[in-house]
């Protein structure tokens, strides 16, 4: 439509200034054919009137010779008509005949016709035509014609060409548009067949292939695609700013809208029963926290398995329950297993095995072969369940984490134009730890059934091709950072995760100022009492036996912080199943207690152990009202609290200690990086962060919420959808050309 208006608007501008040009020379030239009809007509009159004029004269009945004019003049265009003679001295004419025209003045007349005026209104033409007898010039006939016919006719013409170039000018816009249209489809046609290599399909549906002289050209075409393709991506990710809506035009315009599939083990909402009531629950899982996001704003379905108290009781018919509870937006597909399946999957071979193996916190792995077991079972019924909840053979599948190490090939096998992306939440450790899993190639064997394997850092993809490298019979490009095995090729990137940004203002919308004041008195300490956080899961790579005793460093190298400071660690129970989850949540009670036991005096406690689950508004209103935060993991794939805690603090106060053995950390260096396992240099940082200028919180905090506002959670799961994209536009043209 735009185009035809930028067409036609002109067209009809060029169209009305021709008209208005062509008009007065239409004019003219019609006055000018009149005139000479005029003339011709005065002669032919002037002609037939000789003989009569001269009889009349000769009788010298002037009153006769008018009357014989009068009845000539009844022809409406003839005006009058005059005699003079040939002394110019007598002029006998009709009544009619112009007053301004005596015989003197139409002697210097002769030999030219012109226009007179004789008033405003109209013109008249004047033409003399000589009268001879025998030889002999007797006078002049003067013939004055009305030409206000020919200004009626001249108005009449004007109209009819004005019109007839409007009329003009529709007609070929409307002519040009439609072809243009016609053979613009016509050529983007033909160039998408040119380019799919499908030659030319002809208006009858007959086929032409393409002809060689045109293969070149097609071949050239689709490179400068490729091209423009790969220049367009990095402009693009650094271009744009990272939200829920750009993540639905990825997936719209990247992705052609094709819904995701996103398998875990946790589960995003849980449904538990609280006496007579169910209530919803979110878990404490970085997991959790960066792809709830994301689903909210693609939509799709995760799998994940049901392990609420009353998940069976809130699913329909399919296992199925639309979440967020209050804003359905996208769907959870409860898996169900067994209390041994659970035991065994979970606790024993993921919890048991994996979880230590990956992590370096100096725990011993426990594998056992029943564990293993039903872990290949396991993660063949999220096999199953990925097949089920597929619409079409090609779906994108977001596998995460160690807990379905086995499950990308199992659906490769089932599914084998999937677009897998998993991503490993978890370090990964370097191929002499690794291979103490006895079932360390199945592991790796099944992970590269991936198209994508995602990891934090650029250290884990390393160890992770260093493990492939030692222990498979595969291919390790180290530049493009790909692993072939089986004919199938992984790409293995770093998407360091991230948090949602801006957070939800539901966490943030109490001001800073109340959250200090309430937690203050809520403790029953002065509003002065500074205060630190510590958020985890009750787990032993999280360092927090580290924390409490840098805090016991503190109270003893800086004794002006007794009374005066108090660490509030949130713990989350987690795995509580597991003998090394139990004996760890002791040593955690017990440090405590030792410590309080040591410094606190008259309700004053350095160390305030929340062994329980915490809601996310209530988390937030801890980081919002405290003066640091702890990050102590002896190992961590990311870390998201630190990341939680900059983005609670929109006040720009607050310091974040960070451990040096989290992913974080390489993020994020203008926190107090520190190494947890040195307690008295965690101890310093403590008193450094507590004595830190406001101005100095100011500038680190800055620089901190401006890298995760800008690789924020839609960054992370944005770039490993548009590398998928790549890929599955990748493999069409090969499955095209290989059809060739
Ligand atoms: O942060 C690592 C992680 O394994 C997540 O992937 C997981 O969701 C989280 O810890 C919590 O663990 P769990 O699901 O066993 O409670």
């Amino acid at each position: 439509m735009r185009l035809s208006l930028r067409f036609i608007l002109p067209l009809a501008v060029v169209l009305v200034l021709i008209a208005y040009a062509v008009v007065p020379l239409v004019d003219n030239l019609t006055e000018r054919w009149f005139i000479r009809d005029l003339d011709m007509r005065s002669a032919l009159i002037a002609s037939s009137m000789r003989e009569p004029l001269i009889d009349k004269l000769q009788t010298n009945n002037t009153a006769k010779l008018v009357s014989y004019f009068n009845r000539i003049i009844q022809d409406e265009r003839l005006f009058a008509i005059g005699f003079c003679d040939i002394t110019n001295s007598t002029l006998i004419c009709t009544k009619t005949f112009p007053k301004e025209l005596g015989c003197e003045s139409i002697r210097t007349l002769e030999g030219k016709h012109t226009r007179v005026l004789q008033s405003s209104r109209r013109g008249l033409h004047v033409t003399i035509e000589p009268i001879e007898s025998e030889g002999t010039v007797i006078g002049k006939l003067v013939f004055v014609h009305d030409m206000g016919f020919i200004q009626r006719r001249s108005t009449e013409t004007r109209k009819f060409v004005f019109y007839f170039f409007v009329a003009l000018g529709c007609i070929i816009s409307m002519l040009t548009v439609a072809i243009a249209h016609m053979s613009r489809r016509g050529w983007i046609e033909g160039t998408r067949q040119l380019l799919r290599g499908e030659g030319y399909k002809r208006s009858d549906g007959k086929r032409i292939p393409t002809t060689p002289e045109l293969q070149p050209i097609a071949r050239d075409l689709r490179t400068l695609i490729r091209e423009l393709e790969g220049e367009y991506r990095p402009r693009d990710e650094s271009q744009v700013t990272w939200s829920p809506e750009a993540l639905r035009t990825i997936l719209k315009r990247e992705l052609r809208g094709e819904e995701i599939l996103v398998v875990s083990n946790r589960e995003p909402y849980i449904h538990v029963k609280r006496e007579n009531r169910i209530e919803v629950q979110r878990p404490a899982s970085g997991l959790v926290t960066s792809l709830e996001p994301i689903m909210r704003a693609c939509s799709g379905t995760w799998i994940a398995h049901g392990a609420g108290s009353a998940d069976r009781e809130t699913v329909d018919g399919r296992d199925r329950v639309a979440v967020p509870p209050d804003n359905p937006s996208y769907n959870i597909r409860r898996l169900w297993l067994s209390a041994d399946e659970e035991k065994g999957y979970y606790y024993g071979f993921a919890n048991e095995g994996l979880w230590p193996l990956c992590h370096i916190a100096h725990v011993r792995p426990t594998f056992r072969a029943s564990d293993w077991e039903q872990y290949v079972a396991v993660n063949g019924k999220f096999a199953q369940a990925v097949v089920d909840e597929s619409g079409t053979d090609n779906p994108i599948v977001l596998v995460q984490d160690y807990h379905l190490a086995l499950l990308p090939r199992m659906i490769r096998e089932r599914l084998p134009n999937a677009t897998i992306i998993t991503f490993w939440h978890i370090p990964w450790p370097n191929p002499e730890s690794f291979a103490i899993c006895p079932w360390h190639a199945q592991l790796l064997e099944g992970l590269l059934g991936s198209s994508i394997l995602g990891f934090h850092t650029q250290f884990h993809c390393n160890n992770f091709l260093d493990t492939v490298d030692r222990i498979l019979e595969a291919r390790v490009d180290r530049e493009t950072f790909t692993v072939s095995h089986g004919g199938q090729p992984t790409a293995v990137h770093r998407y360091p995760i991230s948090i949602d940004w801006p957070p939800s203002p539901e966490f943030t919308v109490k001001p800073v100022e109340t959250c200090r004041m309430e937690i203050r008195e809520r403790l029953g300490v002065a509003a002065d009492h500074t205060l630190g956080i510590g958020v985890d899961r009750l787990d032993y790579t999280k360092g927090i036996l580290e924390r409490f005793m840098a805090v016991e460093r503190l109270l003893e190298l800086q004794p002006e912080w007794i009374g005066r400071f108090s660490f509030i660690q949130i713990a989350a129970p987690s795995r509580s199943s597991i003998g090394q989850y139990q004996e760890f949540q002791t040593q955690v009670r017990a440090t405590a207690a030792s410590i309080n036991e040591r410094f606190g005096s008259g309700g004053y406690l350095p160390i305030i152990l929340k062994v329980e689950h915490h809601e996310h508004w209530d988390v937030y209103e801890y980081y919002r009202g405290v003066d640091l935060c702890f990050v102590s993991s002896l190992h961590d794939g990311m870390n998201l609290v630190a990341k939680e805690f900059l983005a609670a603090r929109d006040d720009g106060r607050g310091v974040l200690i960070l451990s040096q053995f989290t992913g974080a950390s390489r993020e994020l260096p203008e926190a107090l990086i520190v190494n947890p396992y040195d307690i008295d240099q965690c101890a310093a940082s403590l008193h450094l962060a507590l004595t830190m200028s406001t101005a100095e919180q100011r500038d680190r905090m800055r620089i901190m919420r401006g890298l995760i506002s800008e690789f924020n959670v839609y960054r992370w799961a944005g770039r490993m959808l548009l590398d998928a994209a790549v890929m599955r536009r990748r493999g069409r043209v090969l499955a095209r050309t290989m059809a060739d």
